[in-house]
């Protein structure tokens, strides 16, 4: 079977402490538990695709380490097609460094390792997944040669391209908006991609119009407990979030992002397709950890 959902991007092995607060700079602070998880953005969408319907394959590196192998297994109990996961030579896998505090906020560290060494090239070995894939997706975990590759390809396929700008330190190169069909940012990424300030639906509307302007198709941001702004050529609509007592953040953007490209890729609408990542989402936040948050779609009728 082809993967209608191709995810190029990250996987890491997520360290992950919970302590009452962040540490401030320089400070030692003694914390609850601690436990070691998949994780990684790319991974966590490819998991969340596969959870919610979609037939996937992942395009990504990892090291030639126990967490390479780990990371590789966790996404083949899913089913997602792992031949296009390479294992580097001489290099660690991915890991991130997470902190959840008391209010479920997190502060994450990535080390790249094999991240860092996925180029055009070894993307473009695999390039017949992309050609059978109906969505591509990409975040900006792996070097920007690469997104930038991936987003012009997928267009020149005339794939449904869409990119997860995470994470984002400042705005995006101006050649790659006319690629991406769905950008996805939340809030914070928002911000960094226009200089705007966004915390509500009017600044969040503002920034989406700046990044149209620039050429994306449509934009999505997320904003948490305030729910989602869909922006497109037709105007602006605004999904409320269903309200949950959140326990663990970490992933939830991934697991919007990987339980709306499933459900385009299942045939339903943009609106049913954001609903339906909202409801992830929201059931990912009420449980710790990246992928062992993120829900399947026979929970979501629950
Ligand atoms: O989006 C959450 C992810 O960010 C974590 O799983 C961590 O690996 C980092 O990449």
């Amino acid at each position: 079977m082809h993967a209608k959902v191709v995810v190029v991007g990250s996987l890491n092995m997520d360290l992950v402490a919970r302590a009452d607060r962040l540490p401030r700079g320089g400070e030692t602070l003694a914390g609850d538990s601690f436990f070691t998880v998949p994780g990684g953005k790319g991974a966590n969408q490819a998991v969340a695709a596969a959870r919610l319907g979609a037939s996937v394959a992942m395009v990504g590196n990892v090291g030639d380490d126990a967490y390479g192998l780990q990371l590789r297994r966790a996404l083949e109990v899913e089913g997602i097609d792992c031949q296009a996961v390479t294992a580097c030579a001489g290099v660690s896998s991915g890991v991130a460094l997470i902190v959840v505090d008391a209010a479920s906020q997190n502060s994450i560290v990535i080390i790249p390792g094999g991240n860092g060494l996925l180029s055009p090239e070894s993307v473009q070995r695999f390039d017949a997944l992309l050609q059978n894939a109906e969505v591509v997706i990409c975040q900006l975990e792996v070097p920007p040669a690469t997104v930038a590759w991936v987003l012009a390809r997928g267009r020149e396929l005339g794939k449904t391209v869409i990119l997860n700008p995470a994470p984002a330190s400042g705005p995006l190169p101006a050649d790659w908006f006319a690629h991406i069909d769905y950008l996805i940012p939340n809030e914070s990424e928002a911000e960094a991609l226009t200089g705007l300030s966004v915390n509500d639906l009017e600044s969040a509307r503002k920034a989406a119009e700046q990044l149209r302007q620039l050429g994306a198709g449509k934009v999505i941001v997320t904003l948490g407990a305030q729910g989602a702004l869909f922006v497109s050529e037709d105007g602006s609509q605004h999904f409320p979030a269903t309200p949950v007592k959140p326990l663990d953040t970490t992933a939830a953007g991934d697991t919007f992002v990987g339980g709306f490209a499933a459900s385009l890729a299942r045939g339903l609408e943009e609106g049913e397709a954001i609903v339906c990542g909202q409801r992830a989402a929201a059931i990912s936040v009420t449980r710790a950890g990246a992928q062992p948050s993120i829900p399947y779609l026979a929970e979501l009728a629950e």
